[in-house]
Formats: structure tokens, C-alpha cells, sequence
């Protein structure tokens, strides 16, 4: 099949290079003309694991391109798929600029049927506005011609995301008519496991499925965040009450990690965003507005352990942090707890000696010009004369690193581990004041 994607960003450009490896043809668009011409030099604009060779063995293969023509764009696949961005506009609600602006450039170039897919996490109704936009476009230009569009949200996580995207737990598809289906059908036979993962649904369940699994998730974090913070208080080790209620098939293992807050591009959002949608239908939404209010709080908790540690005025203090990036395996730095931190602590006049492995570059690029913010080239160097180290990001290369050696680069054995990495008694053993969360 001939495929356009819409958007090349993390999403558009797994999806669009994971349809090409099972043997489309795929060409991926973008209105940022520096992302094209670094994918078309053979670079990734993204740290993703995997993807980098998949990108290369289907360029190479003919089967994937890139382009910032519009035009060409929407002449090229049967199937347009939409993946641009839908971020929160200011009363916490997707803005769908970009989506809507794709739909237009569909309809002012489209000249044969079309099925539309929207890809972008959407709020209920967008397939609908979606339409509506192509529908209006084709009327400006008198051309008549038919199109469907289908819901069908990524579930992908960032940094197993090839993963995710070849071996699905499920496909959710919202279409309504016939030969939309048909197509999606065929388009995700190559990803079927050892049963059918397709779930075909109507458009306004597809779109509220993406929304209901990440606000679960999210749910799921702040309600173990503040089990934990709870559990510091009375005495309890939260690492055992998490496999205490795991074991029950009900909870299920999965997901029960408390931490420093959740961040990235999806879950602060999408929470923001199905609270919008629920006040806008005159729905309260308590639980999510509680979880997205605890998850602020928890990207505080490491400073509050500090200023336990340290006092209020953290001038002349200088701290260390490992990991900055929203969740290991990624560069990804939107909403990440480390920039909470970082501002934080700059506010209070401490300085930071930062270090995390993949998101250095993109971190000076968001928060370099923070006051007394610093990079590290390596992990121990940025314990050099530090009051102590913060673990914001749970990177494999943190796990056993080797204690001493921090004992004699720290200016006091502090630990406060935002990602429970290491086991406390041992550390406290070791002669570390050891904080980590819920523990
Ligand atoms: P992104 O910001 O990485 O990529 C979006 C891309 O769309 C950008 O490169 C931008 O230049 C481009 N774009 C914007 N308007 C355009 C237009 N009119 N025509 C062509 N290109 C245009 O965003 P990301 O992370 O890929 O997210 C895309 C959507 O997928 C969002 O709705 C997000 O919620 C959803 N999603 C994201 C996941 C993730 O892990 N990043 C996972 C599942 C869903």
C-alpha cells in the first residue's frame, strides 16, 4: 500500500517506518524543513532504540521517504494518516490547530478517495471536526470527493516504541464504514500476533479508549506516589506493600512504581486534557484533577526531602543530579521532573551539576539558561564537591555504580533517589543517607 504520514515526530515516524518494514511504501511529511532534510541525510531528529537502522534498511529499501511537499504528500497515500501534535492549549484542552490544519491541506490537495486516519491522541468529536474540515475544503475548491475517517490512536511507548509498534497488544481502530475497514484491516494484518489484536469500534469509543488507558495509568502512579508518601511516614516499605497488592490478578504488577511524578508528552496532557473534556459535558472529573494535583506535588518531593536535609535556603548548596530525561530510553524532556527540580532548586540559589546519558543536548536546549545549571560529561564527574545526589531518571547505567567512589566525590554521602534504585539498608550500611520514596 501507498501510505502518507502526516507529522514526523516520535509517533509519524515510528508508525511510518514500521509500515514500511512489513513492505508498504511510506512517505512521511513534516512542516519543519530542518527534520526532513536531517531524515533525508540519513540522521534520527529522536532517540529512540532501533530506530535509527529500521529508518536506514527501508530508505535504502525504496520503501521510505521524506518530504515538506504538501502537495506530493497527499497525492502518494491511499491512507493519510494525521500524527502531528496535539498539545494543551491554556485551559487544558488539546489544541487542535494541527490537526485541523492537516485536514485542510488533505482537502486542498486531495484528488482521488481518500481514508484519513487520525493518529494524534484526539479528544471525542475530533474525527468528526476532522471530516468536517476536509468536507468544507473540498467544497471551496466544487470537487467531490469521497473520504473516510477513521480513529486509530497509538498506544507506543517512547523508548520501546518499535517494540510496541511491531508487536501490539492491541489496535484500536474506530470506522464506521465498510472499505475503511476493510483497509485497516488489511494494513495491520502483518502485525497480528498469535490472535486477532485488531479491535474495531465506533470513532467516538476509539477516541475515548487513548484518553481512558493513559488517565488509568496516570491514575495508577499518583495513587502509588502517595501510598508512598504515606508509607515514609508510618514506618511501612512501599517496595514490599507493591508486591504485597501486585499479586492480586485484579491490581496486577505493572504500573505500581512510585517515583519523582510522571512527565513526558503524554500523561500530563492527556490528563489535563480528559478533565477539559469532562467540564466541558458538565462532568467534574474529581479523580483525574486529584492525580494530576498529586503528580505536581510529587515532582516537588525530592527538593522537599532536600530542604528537610539542608533547610530552606539552599544558597551556597550544590547538588548533583542523575538523569534528566522523562523516563530512561529517551531524550524526551517535555514535562520531565527534572526541570521542576532544576527550576526549583535554582529558585532556592543552589547550583546543579547535571548528567543524564541520551538527553544532555536536548536538556541544555529547554533549561540551559537556568541560573547555575551545569553539565556533566560523565556520571561520577558530576559529583565532584556536590551536598548530594538526586536520581531523577532510573537509566540501567545507575543501577550499581560503584559506592565508594561517590562516597569520596560527594562533599556529605547524601542520596536522595527519586526512582528507588537501590536497596536502603545496604546503602545505609554503607554510610549514605540514603532517602528514596516511600521506603
Ligand atoms: P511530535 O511533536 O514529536 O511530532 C509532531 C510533528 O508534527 C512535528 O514534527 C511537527 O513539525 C509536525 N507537524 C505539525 N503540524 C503539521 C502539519 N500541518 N503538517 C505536517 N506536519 C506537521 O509529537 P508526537 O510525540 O509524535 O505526538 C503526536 C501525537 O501522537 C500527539 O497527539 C500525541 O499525543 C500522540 N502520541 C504520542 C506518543 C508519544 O509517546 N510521543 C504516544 C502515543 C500518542
Amino acid at each position: 500500500m501507498n501510505i502518507t504520514i502526516i507529522g514526523s515526530g516520535y509517533v509519524g515516524l515510528v508508525t511510518g517506518t514500521c509500515l514500511a518494514e512489513v513492505g508498504n511504501h511510506v512517505l512521511c511529511l513534516d512542516v519543519d524543513p530542518a527534520k526532513i532534510a536531517t531524515l533525508q541525510q540519513g540522521g534520527i531528529p529522536i532517540y529512540e532504540p532501533g530506530l535509527e537502522d529500521m529508518v536506514r534498511r527501508n530508505v535504502a529499501a525504496g520503501r521510505l521517504s521524506f518530504s515538506t511537499d504538501i502537495a506530493a504528500a497527499v497525492a502518494f497515500g491511499e491512507i493519510q494518516f494525521i500524527a502531528v501534535g496535539t498539545p494543551p492549549d491554556e485551559d487544558g484542552s488539546a489544541d487542535l490547530q494541527y490537526v485541523l490544519a492537516a485536514a485542510r491541506n488533505i482537502g486542498l490537495h486531495m484528488t482521488e478517495p481518500k481514508v484519513v486516519v487520525d493518529k494524534s491522541t484526539v479528544p471525542v468529536g475530533t474525527a468528526d471536526k476532522v471530516k468536517a474540515q476536509i468536507a468544507a475544503t473540498l467544497a471551496e475548491r466544487g470537487a467531490d470527493i469521497a473520504f473516510s475517517v477513521v480513529s486509530n490512536p497509538e498506544f507506543l511507548k517512547e523508548g520501546a516504541a518499535i517494540e510496541d509498534f511491531m508487536k501490539p497488544d492491541r489496535i484500536v481502530v474506530g470506522a464506521e464504514d465498510e472499505r475503511a475497514i476493510e483497509l485497516m484491516r488489511r494494513l495491520y494484518a502483518p502485525f497480528q500476533r498469535n490472535h486477532d489484536r485488531i479491535l474495531f469500534m465506533d470513532v467516538r469509543s476509539a477516541e475515548l479508549t487513548k484518553y481512558a488507558a493513559n488517565a488509568m495509568l496516570a491514575t495508577r502512579i499518583s495513587f502509588m506516589n502517595e501510598l508512598a508518601n504515606l508509607a515514609e511516614d508510618l514506618g511501612a516499605d512501599i517496595e514490599l506493600v507493591r508486591r504485597g497488592i501486585g499479586s492480586d490478578p485484579r491490581i496486577g504488577y505493572h504500573f505500581l512504581y512510585p517515583g519523582a511524578g510522571y512527565g513526558g508528552s503524554c500523561f500530563p496532557k492527556d490528563v489535563k486534557a480528559l478533565v477539559a473534556s469532562g467540564r466541558e459535558q458538565g462532568h467534574a472529573m474529581r479523580v483525574l484533577t486529584a492525580v494530576e494535583e498529586a503528580n505536581e506535588a510529587q515532582k516537588r518531593r525530592l527538593v522537599d526531602k532536600l530542604v528537610k536535609r539542608f533547610g530552606e535556603d539552599l544558597q551556597g548548596r550544590h547538588f548533583a543530579i542523575w538523569g534528566l530525561a522523562f523516563k530512561p530510553n529517551t531524550d524526551d524532556m517535555r514535562e520531565a521532573s527534572s526541570r521542576v527540580i532544576v527550576a526549583e532548586l535554582a529558585r532556592r540559589g543552589a547550583t546543579v551539576a547535571a548528567y543524564d546519558p541520551v538527553a544532555a543536548e536536548e536538556a541544555r536546549r529547554v533549561m540551559g539558561d537556568t541560573p547555575g545549571l551545569g553539565f556533566a560529561d560523565d556520571m561520577m564527574a558530576a559529583l565532584q564537591g556536590a551536598d548530594a545526589l538526586l536520581i531523577v531518571t532510573e537509566w540501567k547505567m545507575f543501577r550499581a555504580p560503584d559506592f565508594d567512589a561517590i562516597k569520596a566525590s560527594l562533599k556529605q554521602p547524601v542520596i536522595i533517589d527519586g526512582r528507588n534504585m537501590y536497596d536502603p539498608a545496604w546503602l545505609r550500611e554503607l554510610g549514605f543517607d540514603y532517602q528514596a520514596i516511600g521506603r
